[in-house]
């Protein structure tokens, strides 16, 4: 782990399940017998909106239920104490990280916190529900939305990833299965650009081959002993 300057890490819902969350490909990952990619689509939304509204809904409700973990407060910590460069780009739509006290963070897939008006574009905090499509606070229609990409939708902030990416000495990849892109390819931009690639999983990734060390074991292990080495480098 010497000469490391620019680190960026992708974090996926593995990360969260040892607080509670479950993952998306697990055994618990269909809800009401759907499978997300069914659900987390602007046609589904357009088919069935109170079905997608209480999909999320039911998520944002747990966010109430759970803590942040090992795995979240040791990023907090790299993020508070790391000189360099740091970029944590997380898939999750929870809000643990910032909870933990993480602060260079993208959620590049959007925010269970946070809703999004379809008639004024602005986003604003999300209300508990949005089941019954209350007023957007700014314009004071009733066409919010859950503030979450969609399958077939641009996620968040690539433009600044993307630079991250090319400049990062280090990237490692905590709790996803590599499964979903544009996240999915991140380790290969990163490792063509000649950064050192980690993936920390409890499996192997989909795109396990491409990482130069597989360390495989739940993150709020994992994570805490990662962060251990790499601070005292
Ligand atoms: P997945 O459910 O696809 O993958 C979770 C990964 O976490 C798996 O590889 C598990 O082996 C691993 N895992 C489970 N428990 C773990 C633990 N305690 N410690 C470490 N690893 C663990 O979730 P994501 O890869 O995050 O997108 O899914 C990517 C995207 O697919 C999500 O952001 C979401 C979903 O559809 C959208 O909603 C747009």
């Amino acid at each position: 782990m010497r000469d490391i300057s620019n680190i960026v890490i992708l974090t996926g819902a593995g990360i969260s399940a040892e607080s509670g969350l479950a993952t998306f490909r697990g055994p618990e990952g269909l809800w009401e017998g759907h499978r997300v990619e069914d659900v987390a689509t602007p046609g589904a939304f357009v088919a069935d909106p109170h079905l997608v509204q209480r999909f999320y809904d039911a998520r944002r409700a747990n966010l109430a239920t759970v803590e942040p973990n090992a795995a979240h407060e040791a990023l907090a910590r790299l993020d508070a104490e790391w000189k360099g460069e740091l970029l944590i780009v997380t898939q999750n739509v929870d809000d643990l990280h910032e909870r933990a006290g993480a602060k260079r963070l993208l959620h590049m897939h959007g925010e269970l916190k946070s809703a999004w008006c379809l008639a004024c574009d602005t986003r604003s905090p999300s209300p508990d529900t949005l089941l019954d499509f209350p007023p957007c606070p700014d314009c004071g229609q009733k066409y919010l939305r859950p503030d979450i990409v969609w399958f077939g939708e641009m996620p968040y902030g690539m433009d600044d990833i993307e630079l991250a990416l090319m400049d990062a000495d280090l990237f490692v990849s905590i709790g996803t299965s590599g499964a979903v892109y544009p996240a999915a390819g991140f380790v290969q931009t990163a490792k063509y650009r000649g950064a050192r690639t980690l993936e920390l999983n409890l499996d192997p990734s989909q795109g396990s081959i491409y990482f130069d060390e597989s360390r495989m074991g739940p993150a709020s292990e994992l994570v805490p002993a990662f962060v251990e080495e790499i601070l005292g480098t």
